[in-house]
């Protein structure tokens, strides 16, 4: 049966050169990175390798990259642990990130104030309210703001909040788990603080991500003990899976910039073709807003907002969906919550990879057209 993945937001495909290193790596180079002899310092050579490869890509310095387990970890750490090194005596983030961020910042709000930032409509943080906030805080301010959303794609500029970040004295961290890979990002431009990154979004292994901790920033370690990742990260390293992040981070951000046009290309077409077929669908992604792999859909009620992702996966089209119904068994996520959308209608998140193709987008077209036709819509 044919099958389309068009859910590359939750995770990606691994790319075959990463398992290639991968193999290796776990067949060969064994040593404990810790170790003193010679199996030792090969590993470590891999180690120190896959992290100076992954800071020139980002314009950033070997020793500001941190490997962690995945990116729930690095938001964890960061989040958790930067407010106890820096005086930070705030929490300042959306009510739209990632819930290993919106979970972490309310138990946080436990200990100090974490204030939840106004947004524009569209997602994104609105930066005037921002600025004009930030310039009556008293106190240290951690801001930590995601760069894409992860349900509807919508992008903040992160540059200009930085910008307004650094002129009132607040730090900034950014979740950067759906751009990395994906966006070309230079952290000598774009001056964040802290950012967050996990590989199996670009086409690497699952249960491996790192920090970017600028420097002279400082966290404490969220996970102690044999002060591996120079105090800030203990636990033996996962090898073979940061050598395999970062050759996954050398192929994505290879051709970062054609990438993005074939990617928007491919989701223009999904969003025209889908459109045409059926008027009565809409998006909650604005095209010229948001990364360039995901399509939130707003089905209507016509459509069993119930059954859709179950049909479409039986018709062999993953996607993944929060629902926006208030009503019935399914509860909206605190993301699409924000966007008060009417009751009984379906989002449905398509999400893309360069791998992903043309005739992949007429075929979930067609299975569309099927469900529609098999509940007797007039579409
Ligand atoms: C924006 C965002 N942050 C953090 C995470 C968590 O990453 P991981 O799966 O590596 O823990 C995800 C994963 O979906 C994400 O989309």
């Amino acid at each position: 049966m044919t099958r389309v993945f068009f859910d590359n937001a939750a995770t990606t495909p691994i790319h075959p050169e990463v398992v290639q290193v991968m193999t290796k790596s776990l067949s060969e180079t064994f040593g404990n990175p810790s170790s003193s002899h010679s199996f030792g310092r090969d590993a470590k050579g891999q180690l120190e390798e896959s992290r100076r490869t992954i800071a020139k890509l980002l314009g950033a310095k070997p020793s500001e990259i941190f490997f962690t387990s995945c990116g729930t970890e690095s938001n964890n750490t960061i989040l958790r642990n930067s407010i106890k090194s820096d005086q930070i005596s705030e929490v300042w983030t959306t009510p739209i990130e990632h819930p290993s961020i919106y979970q972490t910042s309310n138990q946080i709000g436990e200990v100090i104030p974490v204030r939840f930032l106004e947004l524009n409509p569209n997602g994104s943080v609105d930066i005037d309210k921002l600025e004009y906030e930030l310039a009556k805080a008293a106190k240290k301010v951690l801001v930590s703001v995601m760069h894409a959303n992860n349900e509807v794609g919508v992008l903040n500029d992160l540059k200009a909040i930085s910008e307004i970040c650094h002129k009132h004295g607040a730090l900034l961290h950014s979740d950067m788990v759906q751009t990395m890979g994906h966006l070309p990002i230079n952290f000598q431009e774009l001056k964040v603080d802290f950012a967050s990154a996990s590989a199996h979004k670009f086409h690497g292994p699952k249960g491996v991500g790192f920090m970017y901790i600028r420097q002279p920033n400082q966290i404490n370690s969220l996970i102690t003990g044999g002060s591996q990742e120079r105090g800030y990260r203990s636990g033996t390293e996962n090898l073979a899976s940061i050598a395999g992040m970062a050759k996954a981070f050398e192929l994505a951000t290879k051709n970062v910039d054609e990438d993005i046009i074939y990617l928007n290309k491919l989701r223009t077409t999904f969003m025209t073709k889908l459109k045409s077929s059926f008027p009565s669908i809409n998006f909650l992604t604005k095209l010229d807003e948001s990364l360039c792999t995901i399509v939130s859909t707003i089905f209507p009620p016509e459509f069993d907002s119930e059954m859709l992702l179950f049909q479409l996966d039986m018709k062999g089209v993953a996607c993944s969906g929060g629902s926006a119904c208030s009503s019935g068994a399914a509860k909206a996520s605190h993301v699409l919550a924000h966007f008060k959308l009417p009751e009984a209608c379906k989002v449905v998140r398509f999400s893309f990879s360069k791998f992903n193709t043309e005739q992949e987008i007429d075929f979930c077209i067609e299975r569309i057209k099927e469900i529609a036709n098999e509940r007797g819509q007039n579409c």
